[in-house]
């Protein structure tokens, strides 16, 4: 079996990270692995249970849990226990709780595992916190996106407001703010660029102006071009 090509793509909460991979899994006809939708259907678990501020509780049920992800058309479903989450994983219940039940040492371990055994298989476009340092390190090409917080917080308010999601544009940017706390400063993967990640400031581009630059630093590195 020969080696796969892995594109992984990391940043802040908000940073555009879900939307260019996607786009650009398609363009390459990679798989797109969401490895946030992950750790968002463990949190959803541990909240529908409520189970969710207990850790012991929540390192007993990672043992047990099984997530499946299929991938159908662009969209990656997101399977728990046979019971499809896809919709129920982006709420922003889920969003405040999300960052505690990913610090859990157990939660990460069983993930991670699941990451790179996909990984071995499919030519990947991936994006999370870890994915250009731990969970992939020898990724072919690493993208670090960030994005100014006011910028992160309207754009995660407009996903809200699509999705009827009732929370103010205030809320949403304390959450976030919370979040890169959280994520920053945890002992166990914390976000952070990888030395080699190519970094890009996504505050003032469109998304088309983001996908174009990041498929160009990915030929630049690659020698592949897209197909459509
Ligand atoms: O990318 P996202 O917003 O869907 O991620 C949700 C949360 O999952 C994020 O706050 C941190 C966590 N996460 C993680 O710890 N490691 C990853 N590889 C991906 C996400």
């Amino acid at each position: 079996m020969s080696k796969k090509i892995i594109l992984a793509i990391d940043g802040p909460a908000g940073s555009g990270k879900s939307t260019v991979a996607k786009i650009i899994s398609e363009k390459l006809g990679f798989l797109y692995l969401d490895t946030g939708a992950m750790y968002r259907a463990i949190t959803y678990y541990a909240i529908e249970n409520q189970i969710v501020d207990d850790v012991n509780k929540i390192k007993e049920a990672v043992k047990k849990i099984k997530i499946d992800l299929n991938f159908e058309s662009g969209v990656t479903r997101v399977i728990l226990n046979n019971k499809d989450v896809t919709d129920k994983i982006r709420t922003p219940e889920v969003n405040s709780k999300v960052s505690e039940v990913s610090v859990i040492p157990e939660v990460r371990k069983e993930l991670v595992r699941m990451q790179k055994e996909i990984g071995l298989t499919n030519n990947l476009v991936t994006e999370g916190r870890d994915t250009t340092t731990v969970v992939f390190p020898d990724a072919d090409v690493k993208i670090f996106l960030t994005a100014s917080i006011d910028e992160r917080a309207k754009r995660r308010y407009k996903e809200f407001l699509e999705r009827a999601e009732k929370i103010s544009l205030e809320d949403t940017k304390k959450n976030l703010e919370k979040r890169d706390n959280i994520d920053s400063n945890r002992v166990i993967s914390p976000l952070q660029k990888a030395d080699d990640a190519i970094e890009i400031d996504t505050t003032n581009l469109s998304i088309d102006e983001e996908v174009n630059l990041i498929l160009e630093k990915i030929s630049e590195k690659l020698n592949i071009s897209h197909c459509n």
